[in-house]
């Protein structure tokens, strides 16, 4: 099993290009089956759930071409089935967001139902309430959820709580529908945008993603495109706290600084410096780390999506911090990992009370989740000794190349596979 192998307390010092957002991807791939002409998307991630999501479309038909690492071209004009069962797509949540692509397309799907981390219960009560406004019948059995349409009309739906995935998989059914559908309480996170942008570049008629109101009139037929994906701001946002708890000096580049304007706001607020010019960001630590308090919220709030690595930095930081988790509730998972590596954490409910200390210690950890798994690999990095983190391929699912990026900033991380390649990395490393 691929482990990462750490030896922490170098300073992360470089630049580093950011790649294209995963959950902006995942839709957008999802999206491309919705014409029968063909669509190239640019910048996609060369990770695991966007690979198992092209899969998972190869398996009912969909002509997945990749022209290089990061250009997929598509073609949904040969789709055989709308019930898609392939074991990968299980695994990864963005899976439903094929119902409603293939609902939008056909007024029917079938797919098994999502899986993703498990940072909390995630019901998709809201996506179906969205679909069954727009007539659909939505049924759920034996792991699988089926929707189905005789017709598919515009309505107005108002979503009880701001959710990325249902406002998305509302918007691509409702592109197809017919009339106009208005979803009211809509997330505006930049993924919802773009997947806003690509299908408008298709031929949709979608106005307002990225507000809370967004507005769409149904066409009959979705045309070719091009388009590219906008970078992964959780990705850089990463990179930017890795500057911070390894008293580093990084610029991510290839970012859209307005995405991480919350992100930015938190790491001053703990006494880095940072630097935004049009596509790039610095993030000096050269100071110690001071305390703050976080609330994760929707977009455009702080994320949850980067709350583990903030907890990292916090940490390390003078005084005592609290960290509020508000939208999944099992989001703390790291915190037993962290204690073990010296953190003085304690969890009540959905809070974090963190106490700062000065150093951590290197330590043998698991990754719980996604982005919980890169959060420890950053303590590791800070740490004092040798960290071990395993269970690394929730860390690949939304990570390309996460330890050679951090190996060209300096850091001393490999991917070992033996007890022999962890013995070999400690002789390397000292
Ligand atoms: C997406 C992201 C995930 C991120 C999250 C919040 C993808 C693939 N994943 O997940 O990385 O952490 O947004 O920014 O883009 N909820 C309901 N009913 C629903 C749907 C959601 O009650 O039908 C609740 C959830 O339990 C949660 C909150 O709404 O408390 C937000 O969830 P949502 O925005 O839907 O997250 P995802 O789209 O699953």
């Amino acid at each position: 099993m691929e482990q990462y192998a750490i030896k922490g307390g170098n300073p992360l010092v470089g630049e580093v290009e950011i790649g294209g957002a995963k959950n902006a991807a995942l839709p957008i791939l999802a999206a491309a089956i919705m014409t029968d002409e063909t669509v190239i998307i640019e910048n996609v991630p060369d990770v695991r759930d966007t690979n198992a999501l092209l899969q998972a479309m190869e398996s009912i038909g969909v002509y997945v071409e990749k022209l290089d690492r990061h250009t997929v071209k598509i073609n949904g004009s040969q789709i055989h089935g709308h019930v898609i069962k392939d074991e990968l797509i299980k695994k990864i949540r963005a899976s439903y967001y094929l119902i409603g692509a293939m609902l939008g397309k056909y007024k029917e799907a079938e797919v098994v139902l999502p899986g993703g981390c498990n940072i909390g219960s995630r019901p998709i009560d809201q996506h179906i309430k969205g679909w069954e406004a727009l007539g659909t019948k939505v049924d759920i059995a034996h792991g699988s959820i089926s929707a189905k349409a005789e017709v598919l009309k515009g309505n107005h739906i108002y979503m009880d709580v701001v959710s990325v995935g249902a406002t998305i998989n509302v918007m691509m059914a409702a592109a197809m529908a017919e009339g106009q559908t208005v979803i009211e309480n809509a997330a505006k996170e930049p993924h919802v945008v773009d997947l806003a942008n690509f299908l408008n570049s298709m031929g949709a008629n979608i106005k307002g993603a990225g507000t809370d109101v967004i507005r769409i009139k149904g066409v009959t037929k979705l045309h070719k495109s091009e388009y590219t994906i906008i970078p992964d701001q959780i990705e850089a946002g990463t990179f930017m706290f890795a500057a911070a708890v390894t008293k580093g000096d990084i610029t991510v580049k290839n970012v859209i600084p307005k995405h991480l304007e919350s992100i930015t706001a938190k790491l001053i607020e703990i006494g880095c410096e940072v630097e935004a010019s049009d596509d790039a960001v610095r993030v000096v630590a050269s100071k110690p780390l001071v305390h703050t308090h976080v609330k994760t919220l929707p977009y455009p709030g702080f994320p949850t999506d980067m709350q583990p690595q903030i907890a990292v930095a916090l940490g390390l930081s003078r005084g005592t911090s609290i960290v509020t988790e508000s939208i999944f509730e099992n989001r703390f998972r790291y915190v037993d990992e962290l204690t073990r590596m010296g953190a003085s954490i304690k969890v009540e409910g959905n809070t974090a009370i963190i106490n700062g200390v000065d150093k951590y210690t290197g330590a043998s950890m698991s990754a719980p989740d996604l982005r919980a798994g890169a959060a420890l690999v950053m303590a590791g990095l800070a740490a004092e000794g040798f960290s071990m983190v395993d269970d690394i391929h929730y860390i690949q699912r939304g990570y390309e190349d996460f330890e050679m990026k951090l190996q060209s900033l300096g850091a001393q991380i490999e991917k070992v596979e033996s007890e022999r390649e962890i013995q070999k990395f400690k002789l390397k490393v000292g």
